[in-house]
């Protein structure tokens, strides 16, 4: 069933001006290289398309998909790769962007797998960090906002592929 979205839990306007703030320090942190920002799909490409707006560096950007939830709010546990980048990271400064890290699970995965490949750096980035759901300890180089437990939509985020299209984050009735 479509659940309603509730009340809003990060503005569209609190977005903005941390997506800018994320930018700001990316271009600090990676002055001087040309970095590959790696999308995961879906959720984190309304996020990777406002970030790279507010990075000022020759960036490339690739994806990967993983899927993890099915039509549930809770992980099932297991994370599944169902598409692969499309280009080599050896040598690279990657930078993972994540909509959000839960339990930790996905990002554990998606750092493990990528480090195999031998980039020259590896950071993570994630929109969203639910702190205190995390059952695996994983490194989030760049953090938007910490977050309550509490399942969200908007801003790219879903229930059961609906409300990603949503200006603001907000919380599901
Ligand atoms: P983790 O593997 O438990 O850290 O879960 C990460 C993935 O779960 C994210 O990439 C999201 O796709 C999904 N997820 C976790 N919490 C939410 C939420 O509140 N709304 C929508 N998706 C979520
Ligand atoms: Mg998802």
């Amino acid at each position: 069933m479509q659940r309603r979205p509730g009340r809003v839990l990060v503005s569209r306007d609190e977005l903005a001006r941390r997506v800018a703030q994320l930018g700001s320090v990316i271009t600090r942190d990676y002055a001087g290289r040309s970095p590959l920002l790696v999308g995961v799909l879906k959720g984190a490409v309304v996020f990777l398309g406002d970030l790279v707006r507010r990075i000022d560096l020759p960036l490339t950007i690739d994806f990967m998909a993983v899927s993890s939830y099915g039509a549930g709010t809770r992980s099932s546990g297991a994370v599944r790769l169902s598409a692969d980048l499309a280009v080599s990271i050896e040598g690279r400064d990657v930078i993972l962007v994540e909509d959000i890290v839960d339990s930790g699970r996905t990002l554990a995965y998606l750092r493990r797998n990528l480090a195999t490949r031998r980039p020259r750096t590896l950071a993570a980035c994630a929109l969203l960090d639910k702190r205190e759901r995390r059952e695996v300890e994983v490194t989030v180089d760049y953090v938007g906002f910490v977050v309550p437990d509490r399942f969200v939509v908007g801003y790219g985020f879903d229930h059961a592929g609906h409300h990603r299209g949503l200006a603001d984050i907000r919380s599901l009735d």
